[in-house]
């Protein structure tokens, strides 16, 4: 039933996009900023229940500009996991700041009690992930951060429409930076968005990656020098982007429905086996999009995630290991001559490799695997039975 429900979710998406999207071509509204673009900008700020949204050529572009309008340079910390898609750390470096790597929790993203570990008088901000649309501990991270002037930037690449008690991931930190490439829930293909409250950051991630677009607003945030410097950069979202991912956003709610139904299913069925984990995100977490699967951590002793991929191959089940590097090992982090050879404007004083000790991260990268999304879709009895049996079996 409900697979047909998001067969029927698709079709109407899709027959949405090609009307509209023949509608633009013929009107030649192909580039700049046609109104349904910065319709769709407003759209999903107040979707987050934020002010301001604005478009980006993707997601790591959001989270750059962010970094930007929030003024994090050289000689700059930002606290940030290690278990991430390279896009939340990257733009930390190209801004010429330092990466410092939080590890995990229980839930699988960002852990408040190392992030006030690891907060030093040079921390800039946070980039909070809430990675495969599990919302982090939010609670604890406000509490920690609160009285201190630390930028939360939420990275909910991975998360459109999960929630934290009544408030849209993405809609709690002074940023939220969102991925719309053509795998999330909700697409544009290639595209990305960033919410905030703060004009003045609205502006200034503007002057960032859409030129000429606010140049008259410079003068309202004390810029107006940078329209004459020359500076034009154009990392703005292509139009038909914005009118895909506005089609997914009519449905996002219905889709989440769908797949929570699952992954609750999941949650406790798979949990009553030894050796299995699954995800334990705080009682306020609501999940969302469901980037990448349904994740579940191997911890029986002498059997790794990929042996229990193998094994749920064997019959059949769609699943595959932790998608990404740990990054606090990357020759970019662990050694200066490399790091400095890449990274020009960092005088080569200013970077401190650090041995980072992120024991759940490097646990996580040898037991977790992701089954397919599809389950989170359709599971029928039978399917769960084979599954469970798999597990137990390893
Ligand atoms: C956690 C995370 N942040 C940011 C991004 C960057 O998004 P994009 O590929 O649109 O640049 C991704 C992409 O998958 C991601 O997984």
């Amino acid at each position: 039933m409900s697979k047909a429900k998001f067969l029927s979710i698709r079709l109407q998406t899709s027959t949405k996009q090609i009307l509209t999207v023949s509608k633009a071509i013929l009107k030649k509204q192909i580039s700049r900023y046609p109104a349904f673009l910065e319709d769709f900008e407003q759209r999903f700020a107040r979707y987050t229940d934020k002010q301001y949204g604005l478009s980006f050529c993707n997601g790591t572009s959001a989270i750059e500009a962010s970094m930007f309008a929030a003024n994090i340079g050289e000689g700059d910390e930002v606290i940030v996991p290690s278990c991430t898609f390279h896009a939340s750390i990257d733009p930390i470096l190209n801004l010429g700041a330092t990466p410092v790597f939080a590890d995990v929790d229980q839930s699988f993203t960002i852990c408040p009690v190392d992030i006030a570990k690891k907060i030093t008088p040079r921390t800039k901000a946070i980039v909070v992930v809430h990675l495969f649309g599990i919302p982090a501990n939010m609670g604890s991270i406000l509490e920690v951060i609160k009285g201190r002037n630390i930028t939360l930037i939420e990275d909910a690449s991975h998360a459109h429409g999960a929630r934290w008690g009544d408030r849209l991931c993405g809609g709690i930190g002074d940023f939220g930076a969102f991925s719309l490439q053509g795998s999330k829930t909700v697409a544009g293909g290639e595209g990305g968005i960033v919410v905030t409250n703060d004009f003045s950051d609205y502006i200034r991630m503007s002057m960032w990656g859409h030129f000429n677009r606010h140049a008259e607003l410079f003068s309202k945030i004390d810029a107006d020098e940078f329209y004459f410097t020359g500076v034009g950069y154009k990392r703005r979202m292509h139009p038909i982007s914005a009118l895909l991912a506005d089609a997914d956003l009519d449905h996002l709610e219905s889709v989440n429905q769908i797949k929570r139904k699952y992954a609750s299913i999941l949650d406790r069925e798979l949990a009553e086996i030894k050796g299995i984990e699954v995800a334990k995100p705080s009682p306020e977490a609501v999940r969302g999009s469901f980037y990448q699967g349904y994740p579940i951590r191997v911890t029986r002793e002498n059997v790794s995630a990929e042996q229990a991929i193998t094994a749920l191959k064997s019959v059949g089940i769609a699943a595959i290991p932790y998608p990404f590097a740990l990054h606090h090992k990357l020759p970019v982090y662990t050694d200066k001559v490399f790091r400095q050879a890449l990274i020009r404007q960092q005088p080569v004083e200013n970077v401190t490799p650090s041995p980072f000790l992120l024991p759940v991260t490097e646990n996580l990268k040898e037991q977790l695997l992701l089954l397919s999304p599809k389950y989170l879709i359709s599971l029928d009895k039978k399917s769960l039975k084979q599954l469970k049996n798999t597990l137990k079996s390893l």
